[in-house]
C-alpha cells in the first residue's frame, strides 16, 4: 500500500509538472514533496565539532541523506532517520544509497552533475534502471516504475524538450561546486571510499515521522546524536504564536527521553546568521532569540560556505543541546 501511494503520488507530481510546462518551486514538506537532495548546510562543519569517540547511534532527520551518509562517514554504524515528507525515503535510502553503492568518487560526482545539468532524458532513465538494480526490493520496484512512466510521458512530446525529473522531485539547495565542502563523505576520495565500504553492514531505518512525535516513535532507544537540521525553524506552522521558550523546553525533555547520558542534540541550523546581533531568531517563526538561549543550548558559528557568501560578516551557525545525565 505504501509503494503503491509512493508510486502513484510521484507520478502525479511528474503529471502536473509535465502539464503545467513549471516546475513546482513551493515549498512544502508534509506528504509526498519535492526533497532537499542535496544539502543547504555545512553538516562537515558541525560534525567535525563533535566528539565521536566510543558512539555508535544517532537519530537524524533524513531530507536527501547527506546527514545520515555524513554520520556514517564519522563512524555510525546504527542510524535511524525520519522525515515528514514521504518522499524522502526513495530518493535518499533508494537513489543516492545506490549511487555510492554503485559509483566510485569521480563516477559520483559526474553523474551528479549530469543529474541536475545536461542529462538527457535517455541517459537518465538509463542511469536509474543500472541504479536500481542495487537497491532494496520497494525502492527498486519505485524507481523503475517512475523512470519508465516519466520516459513514457516525456519521451514523445513533441515541440518541448523534456523537463528534468531531478528538478521535478527535488529542490534548489544543489550547490555543485561546495558540495565537497559542505558533506564528511564527499570531502576527499578517501573519505567516500570508506563510507563506501561501510554502507553496505550499516543500519539505516526510515520511519515517517513529524519532529514532535519522534520521542514516541522512537523511545525505547537511545541515541549519541540527534540531529535536527532546521525542521525548528518550520515550528510556528503548529504551535503558530505559541512556538516559544516554554515549547522549546518541552520540546527538549522530550528528546532528552530518548538522548543517551553525554548526546549531543542539534536543535537548529542557522543560516547566514548575523555575528553581532542579540535580537537574531534562534528559530525562524518562534519569538525565542539567540540571547533566550542557556549555557545548555550552544550557540556555535560555523565558516561560511552557505549559498549566501557574498554576504559579508554573514555566518552560519547551529544551535546544540548539550545532554548530561
Ligand atoms: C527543514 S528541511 C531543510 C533542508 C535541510 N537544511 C538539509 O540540508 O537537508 C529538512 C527536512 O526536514 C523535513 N521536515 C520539515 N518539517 C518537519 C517536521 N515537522 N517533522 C519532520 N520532518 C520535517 C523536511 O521534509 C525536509 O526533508
Amino acid at each position: 500500500m505504501a509503494l503503491e501511494d509512493a508510486i502513484s503520488q510521484t507520478k502525479n507530481m511528474i503529471n502536473t509538472a509535465v502539464l503545467e510546462r513549471k516546475i513546482d518551486s513551493n515549498l512544502k514538506f508534509n506528504g509526498y514533496q519535492k526533497v532537499y537532495f542535496y544539502t543547504n548546510e555545512n553538516i562537515k562543519g558541525y560534525l567535525d565539532l563533535l566528539n565521536f569517540q566510543a558512539k555508535s547511534k544517532a537519530l537524524t532527520v533524513l531530507s536527501g541523506g547527506d546527514q545520515a551518509f555524513s554520520l556514517i562517514s564519522k563512524g555510525i554504524r546504527d542510524i535511524h532517520t525520519f522525515d515528514i515528507n514521504l518522499l524522502t525515503e526513495y530518493l535518499a535510502l533508494g537513489l543516492k544509497r545506490a549511487m555510492i553503492l554503485k559509483y566510485d568518487y569521480a563516477k559520483y560526482l559526474e553523474v551528479l552533475n549530469c543529474f541536475y545539468d545536461g542529462c538527457s532524458i535517455d541517459d537518465l532513465t538509463s542511469i536509474i534502471m543500472d541504479l536500481s538494480l542495487l537497491m532494496d526490493f520497494r525502492y527498486r520496484q519505485f524507481w523503475q516504475e517512475i523512470a519508465n512512466y516519466n520516459y513514457q510521458l516525456q519521451n514523445n512530446i513533441k515541440y518541448y524538450s523534456p523537463l528534468n525529473l531531478m528538478d521535478i522531485l527535488s529542490c534548489g539547495a544543489f550547490d555543485y561546486s561546495t558540495i565537497t565542502k559542505r558533506v564528511n563523505y564527499l570531502e576527499s576520495y578517501d573519505a567516500y571510499e570508506l563510507v563506501r565500504e561501510r554502507i553496505a553492514n550499516v543500519n539505516i531505518t526510515f520511519q515517517v515521522s513529524n519532529i514532535l512525535d519522534v520521542a514516541t516513535n522512537f523511545d525505547n532507544n537511545q541515541y549519541d546524536f540527534i540531529l535536527m537540521s532546521n525542521i525548528l525553524d518550520y515550528l510556528d506552522t503548529y504551535y503558530g504564536s505559541g512556538w516559544d521558550k516554554a515549547k522549546l523546553l518541552e520540546l527538549e525533555e522530550e528528546l532528552m527521553s530518548i538522548a543517551s547520558n553525554e548526546a549531543v542534540i542539534l536543535l537548529n541550523y542557522l543560516f547566514a546568521f548575523k555575528k553581532i546581533n542579540g535580537k537574531t531568531r534562534a528559530f525562524r517563526g518562534s519569538g525565542i532569540t539567540i540571547k533566550d538561549l542557556t549555557d545548555e543550548e550552544v550557540k556555535i558559528y560555523l565558516d561560511p560556505i552557505s549559498l549566501e557568501k557574498s554576504f559579508t560578516k554573514v555566518y552560519d551557525g547551529i544551535i546544540l543541546k548539550r545532554v548530561k545525565k
